[in-house]
């Protein structure tokens, strides 16, 4: 079917007429909606929205709201969906007393998957991967971010982009891909790091360029993975081959020099933050990088949220994503990260959507197609299940108050 109709909306939430690219600092708490509405879609694409009066459309596919409430798709910009296995043993570990950093350098963590991942074929990957792309798409999910990052091999990371790249062939989510082979150092390569970087910055970056596999190049900049020197000497290689800059910066300590570098290279954004000096604030507002917060993987491993009142405050804007990952998060339910931004971070209910919508897309590229309510926009919303208030959502956690998904200006079946 062409169009579609839907009608009775109680709530139409985060309404544009003209679309913004990104929403900072007091700006950020503003959500505009429009009550008793319709939304009108036709190919796909948002075509029209009022309040239901002045709706003209008739004798249409129509779906009735019957007064519940219609937001945005959620545009998740930083995951690692795509990968093999499980590691709920180094949970347990965890919970024992080991910290991340310690698991890792026994060998454990990004390595562990990485092993997982060489020795599990493309079909298996993709398998396993659209399971959690199904689970995300039920949640609101409409774009998501993924990653490679755990094949830490040429062949391996080319499996990784290859699974992304038919995850966005066979679904109708709008999807961005990033090369991440500066993850971790293989083992093999324990003591010879440069010829690890060597071999991100001269064959796979050249090979994943070459095969339209990314869009983005990401370093895990941070005591123990990549310095700052590493990470600049990635992105500019990845720069040089049209991968635009983003960055693991600060998660676990403070001066990994990560922000600096990302900015430096252009980042469109900067992910993680869980430490920010006042220098770093003044840096990120002279630039266009997006700060990217991800408060479910610092609640999982149980380490310190990022300042978000504190860049908002300074006039910054913040996304929020997921960061599904098998080690720091093993979740893509972006309700229950809105309820940890409020929470955690002090977020408002107001900003948390803002930033899980629009600049969410404004990190992924795609704020002329995604991230709110706008004509000419693709068609990815979804209908919630009855609420008093939008405040609602967040206050409900670890609740789906997700009722209908409609993704392309198609229903989906969940
Ligand atoms: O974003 N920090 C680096 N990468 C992931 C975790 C990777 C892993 O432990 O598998 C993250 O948290
Ligand atoms: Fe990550």
């Amino acid at each position: 079917m062409n169009t579609i109709l839907i009608k009775n909306i109680g709530q139409l939430i985060q309404v544009e007429q003209t679309p913004q690219k990104r929403v900072a600092g007091k700006a950020m708490s503003i959500l505009p909606s429009i009550k008793n509405a319709f939304l009108f879609i036709e190919k796909g694409i948002i075509k029209d929205f009022g309040v239901m009066s002045e709706c003209k459309y008739q004798n249409i596919e129509t779906i009735d709201a019957n007064g519940q409430m219609v937001f945005p798709s959620w545009c998740d910009s930083h995951t690692h969906i795509v990968y093999a296995g499980s590691r709920e043993g180094e949970f347990v570990d965890r919970i024992k007393g080991l910290s991340y950093q310690e698991i890792a350098a026994k060998g454990g963590g990004i390595l562990n998957s990485a092993k997982r991942l060489q020795n599990t074929n493309e079909d298996a990957l993709y398998e396993q991967a659209m399971k959690r792309v199904e689970e995300v798409i039920s949640l609101g999910t409409g774009a998501i971010e993924i990653k490679s990052g755990y094949g830490l091999t040429l062949d391996a990371e080319l499996k990784m982009l290859r699974v992304a790249k038919k995850i966005k062939e066979n679904t109708s989510l709008t999807i961005k891909t990033t090369f991440l082979g500066a993850h971790a150092i293989p083992m093999k390569f324990k003591d010879n790091r440069k010829a690890y970087l060597d071999l991100v910055c001269e064959t796979m970056i050249p090979q994943v360029a070459a095969e339209g596999l990314a869009d983005y190049c990401d370093v895990f900049c941070e005591k123990g993975f990549f310095t700052a020197e590493e990470t600049d000497r990635v992105l500019t290689a990845g720069n040089r081959y049209g991968l635009k800059a983003k960055v693991h910066a600060n998660q676990l300590s403070s001066d990994g020099g990560g922000i600096k570098i990302g900015v430096k290279n252009k980042a469109i954004s900067v992910d993680h933050l869980e430490h920010v000096s006042n220098e770093e604030i003044t840096l990120l507002k002279s630039s266009d990088t997006m700060p990217t917060l991800l408060p479910s993987a610092s609640f999982f491993i149980n380490v310190d949220y990022p300042p978000a009142r504190k860049l908002i405050d300074a006039g910054l804007p913040v996304a929020i994503a997921t960061d599904f990952n098998p080690g720091t998060t093993p979740s893509g339910n972006i309700p229950f990260l809105l309820s940890l931004s409020c929470i955690k971070m002090r977020m408002t209910p107001n900003e948390a959507i803002n930033a899980a919508t629009i600049n969410g897309a404004y990190a992924m590229e795609i704020e002329q197609e995604l991230g709110s309510i706008c004509k000419g926009k693709i068609a990815n919303v979804f209908i919630a299940k009855p609420m008093p208030s939008i405040d609602f959502l967040p206050y409900m956690f670890g609740s789906n108050l997700v009722d209908k998904v409609i993704l392309k200006g198609k229903l989906v079946t969940c």
